[in-house]
């Protein structure tokens, strides 16, 4: 087994912490003896256990002279948890405590170093204790796994997708606003995917108003993530589900500063819905930067699904915020309608927003777009 093949297996049981260990990373480890996988562990939930120490729990059998493979490099401080490290050189230890170069865990391969300045160290800690450490394996898809956490960890922003159904005429409506359903349900299984994958979705006021949406998973197994809506005026009934539904608790009502300190915004409170107040432009629009250092900061949002609608998406186009953008493309003509883009307005080609392929597939009849903005370097 190449230590690329134990990385894999890494990164495929990390998925297993998918929504439920943000703001942390998504970690897998596994242990390889004899060229075969003795254990694997994974970080299953905020606050838990890290992956290198539940994949060491979980062995049942000797591991003299293992190899270690973890997707993210061990942390080396103490955090809601002990240093990992410290459990790695643990296999290492003589009875009078002393360390022995020879036991335990001999090879430690990493797949990338932690971004967080606070948790690093820990590669540097092994060697001293001479475990031999290889960095760098699968690197590019252990940062993919872990964007959220990366953006989040040195920024202090979220990670932001952008998502739309359109035809393939570009319309995210019919001229009514009609958009349920554009896109077919494999289309609409893998949205709800990324909604259980993300801490936050997004949505225009106007989307809320026309669709009166759900915002959680209901096509896959996954928890609701939080429900962000923008309302400048604060204009929204309470009839609507976000506002009044199960889990209205998890619904951040995004609205002027002003409005923010208005008794509308203490009714929203008072049914447990947190009103973040921000900035408006000139153009009369929240001030979207605004709200996600916000976001990132005081309530540890790590990514942003924006679901729109036309002109939410517009405007985080137009402003670079997107770090990602799912288009999920319907072969389906309108001709008129609302366009995904109907506040873009690119004065030359020079000018207009470029992205490019990360991912080109289908999805059912339809077809998914996976986009990463081009920027300049
Ligand atoms: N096919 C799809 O994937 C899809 C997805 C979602 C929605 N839709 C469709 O899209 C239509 C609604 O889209 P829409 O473009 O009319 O409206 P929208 O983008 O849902 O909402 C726009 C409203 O959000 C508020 N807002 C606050 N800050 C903003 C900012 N920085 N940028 C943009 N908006 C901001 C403004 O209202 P205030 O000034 O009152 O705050 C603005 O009028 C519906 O027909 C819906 O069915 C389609």
């Amino acid at each position: 087994m190449t230590d690329a093949d134990a990385m894999r297996r890494a990164l495929h049981v990390a998925l297993r912490g998918t929504g439920k260990v943000s703001p942390n990373p998504r970690v897998g480890c596994v242990l390889v003896r004899d060229g075969r996988i003795i254990s694997e562990g994974w970080h299953d939930h905020y606050g838990g256990i890290h992956a290198e120490v539940h994949a060491l729990r979980r062995a049942s059998e000797s591991l003299e002279g293992a190899t270690m493979v973890v997707t993210l490099e061990p942390c080396n401080h103490h955090g809601k948890q002990p240093p990992c490290t410290d459990a790695i050189l643990a296999t290492k230890q003589r009875p009078d405590g002393t360390l022995d170069p020879s036991r335990g865990i001999r090879r430690v391969v990493v797949g990338m170093r932690d971004p967080n300045p606070q948790a690093q160290g820990g590669i540097e800690r092994l060697q001293q204790a001479g475990i031999e450490v290889t960095v760098g394996v699968l690197e590019a898809e252990c940062r993919w796994i872990n964007r959220f956490f990366v953006k989040h960890v040195t920024t202090g922003m979220p990670y932001v997708i952008g998502k739309g159904a359109i035809s393939l005429d570009g319309f995210i409506a019919t001229r009514e606003g009609q958009s349920q359903w554009i896109s077919g349900e494999e289309a609409r299984r893998r949205a709800h995917a990324l909604r259980a994958e993300v801490d936050a979705v997004l949505v225009g006021r106007a989307t809320v108003e026309r669709d009166n949406p759900h915002l959680g998973p209901r096509l896959v197994r996954g928890r609701m993530p939080r429900r962000i809506v923008l309302d400048t005026g604060l204009r929204l009934s309470m009839n609507y589900r976000v506002l009044c539904d199960e889990h209205r608790m998890r619904t951040i009502v995004a609205t002027s500063r002003e409005r923010a300190e208005s008794s509308a915004a203490d009714a929203l409170r008072r049914e447990g819905i947190t009103v973040v107040g921000v900035s408006v432009t000139s153009a009369g629009r929240l001030a979207l930067d605004e709200l996600f250092v916000t976001i990132g900061k005081e309530l540890s949002i790590t990514s942003v699904l924006v679901e729109g609608g036309a002109q939410v998406l517009s405007w985080c186009i137009e402003h670079g915020l997107l770090d990602e953008l799912h288009l999920f493309v319907a072969p389906m003509m309108l001709g008129q309608g609302i366009s995904f883009t109907a506040a873009l307005s690119a004065q030359s080609l020079q000018s207009a927003p470029r992205w490019q392929y990360h991912a080109l597939g289908r999805a059912g009849d339809d077809t998914h777009l996976i986009l990463l903005p081009q920027r300049p370097s």
